[in-house]
């Protein structure tokens, strides 16, 4: 099926053919993971949408099952769109999700499993109460932009909360409805939070994580030992961001710190492509583990000759970084079981102008970390004020644009002669009294199809370069380059689809750019296994 389908993944989420979005409801139950998804069973864009059902052990090798939920009460009758999943107590899973009513009406619903000793959850029973919250003239909620409920959670009262992404005007806000029993749902009077000039946010995730360590923290849980984190994806600009701040228990209301910028100038998990995002607790390996929806970056004419659009990323463990300002996002663990066949370099000074070919390694499908150890600042260029957008600066500079210190990077998915190329490196500025660093992925040569989206992205990095390694980890799969700044302190998601670097005429390099030389301190590159995914 290669020939016929290079872009199709070897071990990122996706179905055999047709439409998926959003990850839905993940959890684990008895020790089984699940994921359900936006899916369309009718073809390769989007509509007409169920949530499709898969579930693992591992999180990389999935059995999929029968649609969990699909259309079949007035309430969602014209569409199952997100939601979420919690887990009551006696260890009992509640989705709740928005329907599309026969107005169009978005209104939220309630599914339990129909068979708690099925390990599979394989049927699940909607509430006869549905819809649970609607629009209504007395709450004045937006018809149109009501939509996506959390993960609940168990307030000081004992009344269980969740949010609903929503919008008034251009104010995204986090409408929030108090339950006692998980049926009868009543609006708070405020919302959660709010943020003017956001637009709508979709799927809205509230959580917290643990003021030190990497170890996740059950969605109830609150007090002096957690900070709280508030991602919402704008509609806007596709885009999926996060503050950083207090859930203030008394005002019920959540506060960014005040360094935690919202809107479309904030963090991003990812500053590529990455979307409609969600996290959940694993009790069982103590991690909050994060699932987004990674659509195409081809034409929707390529996507229908293929069948397919859109794949989910291989799930990161989330945690707060030492600096309490920002999020670290990994690959969960487990993907090192698809990993074989590794390829080392050591100490390789990579000159000027240079490129270096890592071989022994199938560069389609494909993990790469690597290190690099700067020794000159000298000729690190001056970070010009036009660059504060850093996606400016990397579309601006991309990896053949000679620089001081970078262009130094990675050029994955490449053809034999570098006609084609995904590019992601990084560039060392001087800043006001430190120095800046730029990682970049640039689409821009990554196929000779003229047709596809190869916008360049760019991220800064919270590092010293002069205290610390520069370095980076790619998880290349065929037409996803997933990449990671600094051990996760940036992501960079991108889709490309070569003509040439397909399958095994793929190829790797390291390169620099840079007049100051730098040096790879290690290179481990591994071929990567097929999962077992449908
Ligand atoms: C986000 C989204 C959600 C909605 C779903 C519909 O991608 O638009 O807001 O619930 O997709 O498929």
């Amino acid at each position: 099926h290669h020939y016929e389908q290079p872009y199709r993944t070897s071990y990122h989420f996706q179905p055999p053919k047709n439409w998926i979005n959003d990850p839905n409801g993940p959890m684990i139950y008895k020790g089984i993971y699940h994921l359900f998804y936006q899916y369309n069973p009718k073809g390769a864009t989007w509509g007409n949408i169920v949530w499709a059902h898969s579930t693992s052990t591992d999180l990389i090798n999935w059995k999929p099952h029968d649609h969990a939920i699909y259309p079949s009460q007035p309430s969602d009758i014209n569409g199952c769109w997100s939601g979420s999943a919690t887990i009551l107590p006696g260890e009992k899973p509640a989705i709740l999700y928005t329907g599309i009513n026969p107005k169009n009406q978005q209104v939220q619903n309630l599914a339990l499993p129909k068979n708690l000793s099925d390990p599979y959850l394989r049927e699940w029973v909607k509430s006869p109460n549905n819809p649970l919250m609607a629009p209504t003239p007395q709450n004045r909620i937006n018809s149109s932009s009501f939509r996506d409920p959390t993960t609940a959670w168990l307030g000081h009262d004992g009344q269980w909360r969740v949010i609903i992404g929503s919008k008034i005007d251009a104010r995204g806000l986090a409408i929030m409805f108090r339950s006692k029993d998980f049926v009868r749902w009543d609006q708070v009077d405020h919302p959660l939070h709010y943020a003017d000039g956001t637009g709508m946010w979709e799927c809205p995730d509230f959580f917290p994580v643990a003021k030190n360590g990497r170890a996740g923290i059950d969605t109830s849980v609150n007090g002096g030992h957690v900070k709280h984190v508030l991602k919402v994806s704008l509609d806007d600009t596709k885009h999926d961001h996060y503050t950083v701040g207090t859930y203030d228990l008394k005002k019920d209301i959540y506060v960014p710190d005040k360094e935690s910028t919202e809107g479309y100038t904030g963090l991003r998990y990812d500053y590529g492509k990455y979307y409609a995002s969600k996290t959940f607790f694993d009790g069982q390996k103590k991690r909050r583990v994060l699932w987004g929806w990674v659509n195409e970056s081809s034409s929707v004419d390529d996507d229908m000759k293929k069948g397919w659009s859109g794949v989910q990323a291989i799930p990161r463990a989330v945690w707060l970084d030492a600096s309490g300002k920002q999020l670290i996002q990994w690959p969960i663990a487990e993907i090192q079981k698809l990993r074989k066949d590794k390829i080392k370099l050591r100490n390789k000074v990579v000159k000027k102008g240079s490129i270096i070919a890592v071989k022994g390694v199938t560069a389609a499908q494909a993990d790469v970390e690597v290190s690099f150890k700067v020794k000159s600042f000298k000729k690190a260029q001056r970070l010009k004020a036009e660059w504060k957008d850093p996606q400016l600066a990397c579309s601006r500079m991309g990896a053949a644009a000679m620089g001081g210190v970078g262009p130094f990077g990675l050029l994955v998915l490449a053809s034999k002669d570098l006609e084609e190329y995904t590019s992601v490196f990084f560039r060392v500025f001087k800043g006001q009294d430190k120095y800046v660093v730029l990682m970049c992925s640039d689409q821009s040569r990554s196929s000779l199809n003229a047709n596809n989206d190869k916008t360049t992205y760019g991220a800064f990095l919270d590092v010293d370069p002069v205290r610390e390694n520069i370095s980076l980890r790619s998880l290349i799969d065929h037409s996803i380059v997933e990449s990671f700044g600094s051990k996760g302190k940036a992501c960079i998601t991108a889709r490309v689809y070569p003509k040439l670097a397909m399958g095994d005429k793929a190829g790797l390099y390291a390169f620099n750019n840079g007049t100051e030389r730098v040096t790879i301190t290690k290179l481990s590159a591994w071929s990567m296994k097929k999962a077992q995914i449908s």
